[in-house]
């Protein structure tokens, strides 16, 4: 197979664990450059150490704070200057039943998962910080954004909102060059998951699994749709949502 991202510089959020170090474990492996970004220094320590090659860093800090989050821009464009993309998989879910969810809650939820968004791509689009023959943005929704569960609204809707983010980013940065997608996943079997699946009983781990016609999904699943998002494989390809879920939202 041909290195899909060969000399590629990227930036991967989230990638102290799960999907996010899977991401930059398959993108080490396609030849790239990969940055990585998440608060657990040691963390992101372990996940260097998985990379294929050199040239790797990382950067450590809160995405859900904007002055931290354009601290760890400003470093990163100062180390590698212009980026060819950010695959942004930084995110929290909690489960919270309508009479335990707190309004402190719902904050840090949306800060996490959507403002930590819409400010990476206002970071990322500043002059010199993308490479200007095409640069790919992509998030990671969940396909929670688009199929009710019980129990975790305020999640389902910031997922959601990063799907109404990617259109208009995708129509505002065509001009830039910038392609903005969007990653949804089904139930993947990461830390975060292993987390959820504690407070279901055994009747409820059968009813998700039975949701997935193909099974549960691995983080590297989510790598490689990542990986073409990001390359130029997807050069045509812009707006979209690309549902990589075992075939749960087909139903
Ligand atoms: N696993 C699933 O079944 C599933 C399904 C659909 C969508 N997703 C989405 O996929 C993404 C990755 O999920 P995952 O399962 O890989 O979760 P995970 O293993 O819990 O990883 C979450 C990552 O986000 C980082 N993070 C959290 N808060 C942060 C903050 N304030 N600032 C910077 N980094 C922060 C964490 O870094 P630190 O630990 O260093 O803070 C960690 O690296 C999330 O957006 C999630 O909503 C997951």
């Amino acid at each position: 197979m041909i290195n899909m991202l060969d000399g590629k510089t990227i930036l991967v959020t989230g990638a102290s664990s799960g999907i996010g170090r899977a991401v930059a474990k398959f993108f080490s492996i396609q030849g790239c450059c990969v940055v990585i970004a998440g608060q657990s220094e040691s963390r992101l320590n372990e996940t260097l150490s998985l990379l294929s090659g050199n040239g790797h860093f990382s950067v450590t800090g809160d995405l859900s704070d904007v002055e931290q989050l354009k601290a760890m821009m400003d470093s990163v464009f100062n180390k590698v200057g212009a980026l060819d993309g950010i695959i942004h998989c930084a995110g929290i879910q909690k489960t919270l039943p309508l009479q335990a969810l707190k309004e402190s809650d719902f904050d840090d939820i949306f800060s996490v998962n959507v403002k930590s968004a819409q400010f990476l791509a206002k970071n990322f689009r500043r002059k010199g910080r993308y490479n200007k023959d095409g640069a790919s943005l992509v998030f990671i929704s969940s396909v929670a954004a688009t199929c009710g569960e019980p129990a975790i609204s305020t999640y389902s809707a910031s997922k959601a909102a990063l799907i109404g983010l990617t259109k208009s980013l995708a129509s505002e940065l065509s001009r830039n060059k910038i392609r903005v997608n969007c990653i949804a996943p089904g139930h993947v079997e990461t830390e975060m998951a292993i987390e959820f699946s504690k407070q279901l009983t055994n009747e409820q781990l059968a009813y998700i699994k039975a949701k997935h016609p193909l099974g549960l999904g691995k983080p590297e699943d989510v790598a490689h749709a990542a990986a073409f998002l990001a390359s130029d494989l997807s050069r045509w390809v812009t707006g979209t949502t690309l549902c990589v879920d075992g075939g749960y939202s087909a139903q």
